[in-house]
């Protein structure tokens, strides 16, 4: 496999520095310090870098987190939930405090909620965000905004959710976690590139994935969504994805044109998008 016997080359010779700033390649801005990603490279519009571990990946991401933190007075984050976000959100608590970074000017946009599931109900996004991150830092509770999906009108609360974001200038750098079918935040198959924040039906590879956390009880069919153009109109999209369960949905974006069928690839059309990979996740890409 090509991935791994670069990895095995570059253990070898030592060479990493090399083999970045040839040809295509880039190095990893200087903000972001964390181990050297394997590969580094612009392929269809996005930066892409490839890390050893999830772990690594974590790092980075975490850093990203922070450097952006960082980069504007009053920042505006998108953030996402899932497994994957899970130690993310634990190494930006860790390094907020060890660089003694402050959120208190930070305000956070999250990209989902399933509706009907009120905000203390564990598997509700605004249980895992509290959990995971908002009790972890010093963020201001009436700067943390999710969908509420527990409006009488759902429609009515993702129009006005989109209209937050806008109101509140934009979201300056978007995190993205990426379902096996492609999908950014409950975006699945098929959605227009343009669509704005709205509810959706979860598909039945969707209702599988996550149907691990509702092992009691029948999981919420539908959820309100950033829609995949309110996502775009973020400044800079970091997308993560660790994991050989990525690995097919990963090759099948880097193997495509920008299509609906597969939510993820309208982030080509970004100025500004980074997708962050493990070893695992990247290994299909890199079969051929
Ligand atoms: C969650 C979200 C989803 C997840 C995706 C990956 O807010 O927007 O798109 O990021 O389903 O989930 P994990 O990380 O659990 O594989």
């Amino acid at each position: 496999m090509r991935l791994r016997r670069t990895l095995k080359n570059i253990a070898k010779s030592g060479q990493l520095a090399k083999v970045l700033v040839s040809g295509k390649w880039h190095i990893t801005d200087a903000m972001i310090k964390t181990a050297q990603p394997v590969v580094a490279r612009k392929i269809d519009g996005l930066e892409v870098f490839i890390y050893k571990d999830a772990q690594q990946v974590t790092e980075r991401a975490a850093n990203e987190m922070i450097a952006a933190l960082k980069a504007a007075p009053e920042p505006k984050l998108g953030l996402a939930t899932g497994g994957t976000f899970e130690p993310i959100y634990a190494a930006v608590a860790e390094l907020a405090g060890k660089r003694d970074c402050s959120f208190s000017r930070a305000t956070t946009f999250n990209l989902d909620e399933y509706v009907g599931l009120p905000p203390e109900d564990p598997q509700s996004y605004h249980h895992y965000m509290h959990h995971h991150f908002f009790s972890k830092v010093d963020m201001p509770t009436d700067r943390e905004f999710l969908p509420d999906g527990m409006q009488v009108d759902p429609k009515r609360a993702a129009a006005e959710y989109d209209d937050l974001i806008g109101k509140n200038g934009g979201i300056d750098v978007q995190f993205l976690g990426l379902g096996v079918n492609g999908h950014i935040g409950f975006n699945e198959p098929k959605t227009p590139f343009d669509s704005r924040t709205h509810v959706v039906e979860l598909t039945e590879s969707t209702l599988q994935a996550n149907s691990r956390y509702f092992q009691d009880r029948k999981m919420p069919t539908e959820a309100i969504t950033m829609g995949i153009g309110t996502i775009l109109e973020s400044r800079r999209v970091v997308l993560v994805a660790t994991g050989a369960a990525k690995a097919p949905i990963i090759r099948k974006i880097f193997e495509v044109e920008m299509t609906e069928e597969i939510p993820a690839t309208a982030l080509k059309g970004h100025p500004n998008a980074v997708i962050l990979l493990d070893a695992a996740s990247a290994s299909e890409a890199f079969e051929r």
